[in-house]
């Protein structure tokens, strides 16, 4: 979710005449205040296009920048960027990654109109492609100081008559297939001037395998799905489980697959498109669950994957389960860097998991929505990828569609707001394929030992008679409960929430329309995002507690289902991005609250499950719950 008020937005869209336009084939809008305004561009590095390109006035001589690898770039470097030959040092002085290389670095002035959809009323952008990441040269600190000085001439005697100032910055570059350019800007990121350009790094290897994934095609937990990105389309193969193979199959996307209005281009569409090269998958079959295997991707033409072990998740019915989730991770750079859209918590929460899976008790990952937040600036999402790759390598890692992937006016999701930056859930579904109903049906059911896990799309139409109600009810009535005791239900917007902001957290539609569906099919407990903290409820039903837990020999909240009175919710968005507080005043269901980074943890057996807020900074239970029924 965002968490500013976006009012702005729809009056803009209005101002634009764009509700008009659109309004025939939406459903209703909703209403004012559950617009969200777009990230697309939300830190004070997007003002970089909002400015006409400057050229600089007297630019020294001397102007140098410099890569620290000439040769081909390996598939994750730190490179140091050296520039060099200022006269004069500036706080307003910066580099620029870009990617391709000849993505335009030129003033677009008359595109500015295109950043109205975020709701930025800035008029004019500069940059006609967005770089990838931007370092202020003042980061390396001897800069202002000219502490790194270098003598151009010197006089008869030896002595200095032009010196120049230097800086040297880190930048963390991986294989996004398309070359690499640094540029030197004066003016900062308000008013910039291009100095010097670095000339083109290219990757050793474009079409290189990479970033593989994996996720449940069935409850059967006898076949994995691996998913992974190349520079190249034609078929590649898994070999896996000494000695079987099976060949992916690929597919892309194109800019012309992004959403837009036609008079006013999304990021997607234009200024934040990149290339995606290739998405391949392929399905491991013949496997049996809750088993260890190695594998590795890619071909002989490409190269090969790392070699990697896996272990299946274990099969529906089967007595236990462990798994993790968490939702709103997002990426965050791994250098001093600026970039787009920045989700501060989210190398902690991997790196917590990562840890959490070395104890080998993880089966599967549930991550319920905002995914990548590439919001549009597409080469985010490899660095996404790049980021749960130690973690989604090894274990399922199943996925829910949340605003940040799936929403823009125009394109059939139910808030009419521009929060994928005109993505519409094309990258999302093509990099993360789950046993869906269809395209741009992203709800699925899946078993895994006592569980039977039903993950919906709250940002797809879901009230009475949709297409997804039905499967939902349909779904919910035919759990053989005998096989998997426990019901868990999986969105991204929550039905219950104690965060206070301007904008509300919850539709009230979605919960009079979905709620009475977790009742009438007895949910035990339902686990949501959207909200960027941990907060439980009593088991709630109409905002009225049904039941409460009690204290068992251990002190830890237990909620006896023997006799089930409502669904239990718990929002786990603490996954990345910059957290929410919560109302002073708590709601009667509220019963825990914590606005801390971390993730969830769950262990389900076939009478109890136990439910663990972790904090991803200590790795401390910082609220736990478990819910009972059957012979204890
Ligand atoms: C980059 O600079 C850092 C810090 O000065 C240094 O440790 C590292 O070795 C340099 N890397 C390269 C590739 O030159
Ligand atoms: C960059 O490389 C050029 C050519 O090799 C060299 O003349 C210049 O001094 C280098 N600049 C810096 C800042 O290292
Ligand atoms: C950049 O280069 C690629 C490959 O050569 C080409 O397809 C593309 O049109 C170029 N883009 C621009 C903006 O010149
Ligand atoms: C089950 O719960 C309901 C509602 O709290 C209560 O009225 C009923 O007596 C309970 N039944 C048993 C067997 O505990």
């Amino acid at each position: 979710m965002g968490f500013a008020p976006s009012r702005r937005v729809g009056v803009l869209l209005v101002l634009l005449g764009l509700c008009a336009a659109c309004s025939a084939q939406l459903p209703p809008p909703a209403p004012p205040a559950m617009l969200h305004e777009s990230f697309a561009g939300k830190s004070e590095f997007r003002t970089v296009n909002r400015r006409p390109l400057e050229s600089c006035r007297n630019p020294s001589p001397y102007l140098s920048i410099n890569a620290s690898t000439a040769g081909p770039l390996p598939d994750e470097a730190f490179v140091n960027v050296t520039v060099g030959g200022v006269f004069m040092p500036r706080g307003s002085h910066w580099v620029a990654m870009i990617t391709p290389s000849n993505s335009s670095v030129s003033g677009c002035p008359l595109s500015g109109v295109n950043y109205l959809e975020t709701g930025d009323t800035a008029k004019l952008p500069l940059l006609c492609h967005y770089p990838v990441k931007a370092q202020r040269a003042k980061s390396d600190p001897g800069y202002l100081g000219c502490k790194k000085a270098t003598c151009q001439k010197r006089d008869a005697s030896g002595g200095c008559q032009v010196r120049t100032c230097g800086a040297t910055l880190t930048f963390h570059v991986i294989n996004f297939r398309t070359d690499v350019e640094f540029v030197f800007f004066a003016g900062g990121f308000q008013t910039p001037c291009l100095l010097k350009r670095s000339g083109v790094l290219r990757f050793a290897n474009p079409a290189k395998p990479l970033s593989g994934h994996l996720s449940s095609t069935d409850s059967s937990a006898t076949s994995m799905r691996i998913t992974w990105v190349s520079g190249d389309g034609r078929p590649q193969q898994v070999q896996y489980a000494g000695g079987r193979a099976a060949a992916s199959v690929a597919t892309t996307f194109t800019r012309k697959d992004m959403c837009s209005f036609s008079v006013l281009p999304s990021p997607a569409k234009d200024f934040g498109w990149h290339d995606p090269g290739y998405i391949h998958s392929a399905v491991m079959t013949g496997l049996q669950p809750s088993q260890s295997y190695d594998y590795r991707y890619g071909s002989d033409s490409v190269g090969w994957s790392d070699t990697t072990k896996f272990r299946t998740p274990p099969a529906a019915g089967s007595d236990e389960t462990s798994f993790v989730i968490y939702g709103d991770m997002g990426k965050a750079p791994l250098d001093p860097s600026v970039e787009h859209y920045i989700q501060p918590g989210s190398i902690a929460v991997t790196g917590a998991v990562a840890k959490e899976m070395q104890t080998g008790k993880v089966d599967s990952i549930f991550h319920i929505g905002d995914i990548s937040y590439a919001t549009g600036f597409l080469v985010e999402w490899d660095f996404f990828l790049h980021l749960i790759r130690p973690l989604a390598s090894q274990v399922s890692y199943m996925t829910a569609i949340g605003n940040h992937e799936r929403d823009y006016a125009g394109s059939g999701s139910v808030y009419v707001t521009p929060d994928s930056g005109g993505e519409c859930g094309v990258a999302y579904e093509s990099y993360f394929p789950m046993p869906t109903a269809g395209k741009d049906k992203p709800w699925y059911a899946i078993e895994q030992g006592s569980i039977h896990f039903i993950v919906m799309s709250t940002e797809h139409a879901w009230s009475e008679k949709s297409e997804q109600y039905n499967w939902m009810e349909k779904d919910l009535s035919s759990v053989d409960r005998s096989r998997t005791p426990w019901v868990i239900f999986i969105g991204h917007r929550p039905m219950y929430s104690s965060n206070v902001g301007i904008i509300p957290s919850v539709d009230p539609d979605f919960v009079a329309s979905v709620e009475p569906l977790l009742l009438n099919n007895k949910v035990d407990l339902v686990f949501f995002g959207h909200v960027h903290n941990y907060e439980r409820t009593c088991a709630v039903y109409k905002g009225k507690c049904r039941g409460m837990p009690r204290k068992d020999a251990s002190g830890i909240d237990t909620y006896d289902n023997s006799n089930y009175t409502a669904p239990v919710h718990a929002i786990v968005g603490a996954g990345g991005f910059s957290l929410d507080g919560f109302s002073l005043i708590p709601q009667s269901w509220s019963l825990s609250r914590i606005s801390e980074f971390g993730y969830a943890r769950v262990h389900a057996t076939k009478t109890s499950v136990l439910v663990q807020f972790v904090s991803s900074g200590t790795m401390e239970i910082r609220d736990q719950f478990r819910i009972v029924k059957g012979g204890r």
